[in-house]
């Protein structure tokens, strides 16, 4: 197998583009690849500050090293969620990434700094893991991004995460959620513009970017992730992808292209009845935002272990059923 680009030894092919790479020309297709998206999709200007939101894990440390490396001004957040050694694990991939890079992180924790977790929030709230994890992600990163004054938010999102949550929201003609799947989220009232430079790199790209840069993420999935729809839809687009190359691809672009339009949020409706917050300011339909009342109702329950929880969730048919829907529709959501 030799380089597309110079005839030397390829470390990998990529089939949708028809193409194998040495490293240095891998290397220089994902730096490509992101400048491409952030250009088509106008996400970051010039002497914008950026916010990367990392989670540990390959896509969002490959972010940060790609966006670094494309000039751009970035620093990075992570939040601690109190998901047992998953999360341990993820901040320590996180910190470690920021001393040697000598990138500036923010880290938030929130058991230190809230009183609560994920798997405490899920059983006091009786709904599945991601509806509070999502929620409490993007209230977080909100506001940090807000109160520090950048001019967005940065997430790891890529190609194979856009095309399985655009698979379930088709799937159930989802269409207020059609409507806000789109790589770039504007900036209004009180919340930050958001971006996704890796929309046109897969899962096995970030990785094997990561391999190739030395980059040390975490590998683990989510240990609340197992059985959820999100992860069969990925599936699912895995199988077909394998059969013909590029459908994930054409799914995701050709519906931005050809179909995104029509199912636009009206931003007047979106902001109407917006006001803030009582307790923390941030915008709100409610008196009291979703954060805080969370935050409220779980602050001081008796922590509750990750392993009891996945144990709880095992059993019971209707439960996991309703955990496996609600995990999607709140991927549907936070996307
Ligand atoms: P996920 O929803 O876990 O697939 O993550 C999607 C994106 O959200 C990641 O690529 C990160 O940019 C961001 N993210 C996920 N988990 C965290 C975390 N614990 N702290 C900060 N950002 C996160
Ligand atoms: Fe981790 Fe949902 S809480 S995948
Ligand atoms: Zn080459
Ligand atoms: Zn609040």
């Amino acid at each position: 197998m030799t380089c597309t680009v110079c005839r030397g030894p390829a470390v990998i092919d990529l089939r949708r583009h028809n193409a194998n790479f040495c490293a240095e020309h891998f290397l220089r297709f994902c730096r490509d690849q992101v400048a491409k998206a952030i250009s088509q999709h106008d996400m970051i200007a010039p002497g914008d500050r950026v916010l990367v939101a990392v989670s540990g894990g390959k896509d969002s440390l490959a972010l940060c090293d790609l966006l670094v490396d494309l000039g751009y001004h970035v620093e990075a957040m992570t939040i601690g969620l109190g998901i047992g050694d998953y999360s341990e694990a993820s901040t320590a991939a996180a910190v470690a990434y920021a001393e040697t890079r000598g990138l500036p992180l923010r880290r938030i924790d929130l058991r230190d700094e809230y009183g609560y977790d994920i798997p405490t929030a899920a059983a006091v709230t009786r709904r599945v893991p991601c509806s509070s994890c999502g929620m409490s992600k993007r209230h977080l990163i909100d506001r940090a991004a807000l109160e520090g004054g950048f001019d967005l938010v940065a997430t790891g999102h890529n190609l194979d995460d856009e095309a399985a949550v655009l698979l379930g929201n088709v799937l159930h003609w989802n269409a207020e959620y059609l409507g806000r799947q789109a790589p770039v989220l504007p900036a209004r009232d009180g919340f930050p513009r958001k971006v996704k430079p890796l929309v046109r790199l897969s899962e096995r790209e970030t990785a094997a970017y990561c391999v190739l840069r030395g980059i040390d993420y975490i590998v683990d999935e989510c240990p609340m992730a197992e059985g959820n729809r999100h992860l069969r839809y990925k599936e699912a687009l895995d199988s077909i992808e394998a059969a013909s190359p590029g459908t994930k691809h054409a799914f995701y672009f050709e519906f931005l292209d050809k179909a995104a339009d029509r199912f636009q949020p009206d931003v007047a409706q979106a902001q109407e009845g917006l006001r803030p917050c009582a307790r923390c300011g941030s915008p709100t339909t409610t008196d009291v935002c979703a954060f805080c009342r969370l935050v409220e109702r779980t602050a001081h329950a008796e922590p509750v272990p990750v392993e009891l929880l996945r144990a709880g969730r095992g059993r019971g048919r209707g439960r996991a059923r309703r955990g496996a829907g609600g995990a999607a529709q709140s991927r549907a959501a936070t996307s």
